[in-house]
């Protein structure tokens, strides 16, 4: 398929997958919006329809909780091809029913390049309608994902960093006891291969952390105090670091001067507690277990996020550049979610070793801000040719170039209009 055609194919997948306002990741498999496929897929509809770019976001903040916390799945109806659904997350912190968690905070990151982008004078307007709910959202992190202040970003689930079978997760997910869940049966392994997927084992924690919750009523200071599950995650911590920079740009065009100077007490914060992420033996930020106190002992593709947030110090970017060098010679495909060398390391199997477009782009961009745009632009050329030989699946497989999860995808749709594609590239020039 020529670049164009497969241009007209992603919009025609965002256009598919829309449901009046807000996007599916794919039918079947994710019926509902979750929050940061949502984000990536504004970006996409940015390329031909910026109203709609901006509706997608809006939709996702009218889930926003009480406290702040933007969830990560909100239902707006129910669908019985996907589970868990609303009865077993058993919530009730927002006005639609929704998951109990949230998930990478990249809203602020895009809501900033779609005002940047903005050709009909009406982004600044809408950043402003949404600015105090960014705020609060990211406050809400600080207070109950950052309780004692270390800054770092720690998740309570594993789907609350998006990369829910991460071999990050393993031991702090094998320490979780498995009870309070009953019988259940699984959806996703109806509509994909379950060799793709994650195991039972690994099901039966995941609800297992969630009826934790359900039994503190999602209370979000007991949550962060009790929940079996509480791991800083460089994924999280970045991406939240890039957003909060994002985010300081949107105050000082919007003339927010206090919540400038708040802001700016977040970044100092994170800057310097990102450092507790970093592992000295494998030179990475990697992640840390805050209740066992142990750091993780491999390299995924979000210790590449470093650039993206800003820190770029000589050591961390050498590093990188070494890591991402070394990775390029076992893998065709640039960049495994996780590290080829590693035990864990799975090529077809979610998030233990297949391509992610949206993480690809990220990696990419972090590393193009800071001059490496060889590096840069290898990314760009591998996830084009992913998509090239695969189309739009969910991720890939670093080695064949096999498409696995969903098909049909959004955020893989989006990514290639918004960066992927040979065309856009074109016209960037
Ligand atoms: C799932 O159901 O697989 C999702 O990743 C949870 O967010």
């Amino acid at each position: 398929m020529s670049s164009a055609d497969l241009d007209q194919t992603a919009k025609s997948i965002l256009i598919e997958n829309d449901q009046g306002g807000y996007t599916v990741p794919t039918k079947g498999l994710y019926p509902y919006q979750w929050n940061w496929d949502s984000v990536f897929v504004a970006l996409g509809f940015a390329t031909f329809d910026q109203d709609r770019a901006w509706r997608e976001i809006e939709m996702l903040f009218e889930g926003q909780w009480r406290d702040g916390m933007v969830p990560h799945i909100l239902f707006r109806k129910d669908d019985p091809s996907y589970f868990p659904g609303p009865s077993v997350w058993g919530t009730d912190g927002g006005p639609i029913p929704s998951s109990g968690h949230s998930q990478p905070p990249v809203a602020a990151t895009v809501i900033s390049d779609l005002v940047d982008s903005d050709t009909s004078g009406k982004a600044l307007g809408r950043a402003a309608a949404l600015f105090p709910s960014l705020m609060n959202w990211h406050r809400w992190f600080l207070a109950y994902r950052d309780p004692e202040a270390k800054g770092a970003m720690s998740v309570i689930h594993p789907w609350e960093s998006g990369r829910d079978n991460l071999p990050d997760w393993d031991d702090a997910l094998r320490a979780v006891v498995v009870k309070d869940i009953g019988p259940y049966e699984r959806k996703d392994t109806s509509h994909v291969d379950p060799a793709m997927r994650p195991h039972k084992e690994d099901y039966d924690r995941y609800l297992s952390i969630m009826a934790a919750c359900r039994n503190v009523g999602w209370d979000p200071a007991e949550v962060a105090r009790t929940c079996p599950f509480f791991v800083a995650d460089p994924g999280v911590t970045f991406i939240f670091l890039r957003a909060s920079r994002d985010l300081l740009t949107l105050a000082e065009k919007l003339g927010k001067d206090a919540e400038a100077d708040e802001i700016k007490g977040w970044i100092n914060r994170m800057e310097t507690g990102v450092k507790s992420l970093w592992h000295d033996g494998l030179k990475a930020h990697v992640a840390l277990d805050r209740r066992s106190g142990k750091h993780t002992d491999g390299i995924s593709s979000m210790s590449f996020l470093a650039p993206y947030a800003g820190i770029a110090d000589q050591e961390t970017l050498e590093s990188l550049q070494g890591h991402f060098d070394r990775i390029a010679e076992k893998v065709r495909y640039l960049m495994p979610s996780y590290d080829p060398e590693h035990t864990s390391y799975e090529p077809l199997r979610y998030w233990r070793g297949p391509v992610w477009a949206m993480v690809n782009y990220m990696i990419a961009r972090g590393f193009a801000e800071v001059g490496d745009s060889a590096r840069a632009e290898r990314l760009r050329n591998d996830t084009a040719s992913l998509v090239e030989a695969s189309g739009f699946a969910e991720y890939f497989s670093p080695e064949t170039a096999a498409g696995a999860g969903g098909g049909t995808f959004s955020w893989t749709a989006a990514i290639w209009l918004t960066w992927a594609s040979p065309t856009h590239v074109e016209q960037a020039a």
